[in-house]
């Protein structure tokens, strides 16, 4: 499976400990920047993300900025996205088996490394569900 991460600024150094992480466990991982912790704009970078999994090179996104709210608001105005913004594992694991959701989005400065990882666990490994959940989802692309 292919991953696609990208942060701003103040997520910067999360997005380099959970690229770290995925690339150890095997998964392929693209990065669409920010390569630095100078101040930078995150629609761009949630845009960027996007675009990869729209084009079909990735399956699932991890888009990280400070509180990941910024990140989640731009990545939902795109068409084809689901991005959820998870702070506990219930909402990670749910989000993919109820919304399939494409995109995770993480607050580098409301949690630690430890539950950022623990989150990025559940979401890419769990399944959605589909049934009743897929007509809903339908409808959210309508
Ligand atoms: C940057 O200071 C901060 O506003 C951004 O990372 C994010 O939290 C926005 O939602």
């Amino acid at each position: 499976m292919n991953i696609v991460i990208a942060s701003d600024h103040a997520g910067f150094a999360l997005k380099g400990v959970v690229k770290a992480y995925l690339t150890e466990k095997g998964y392929t991982v693209i990065d669409c920047g920010t390569d630095s912790e100078a101040s930078c704009d995150y629609p761009v970078f949630a845009k960027a993300l996007c675009k990869e999994i729209n084009d079909g090179n990735a399956q699932l996104g991890i888009l990280i900025c400070g509180t990941g709210i910024g990140m989640s608001m731009a990545a939902n105005k795109v068409k084809g996205i689901r991005a959820a913004l998870c702070s506990d594992c219930f909402s990670a694991k749910f989000t993919r088996a109820h919304n399939d959701s494409n995109v995770m989005c993480l607050g580098a400065r409301v949690m630690g490394e430890g539950l950022a990882l623990e989150l990025v666990d559940i979401f890419l490994n769990t399944p959605f569900e589909g049934g009743k959940h897929l007509r809903r989802i339908n409808m959210l692309e309508d």
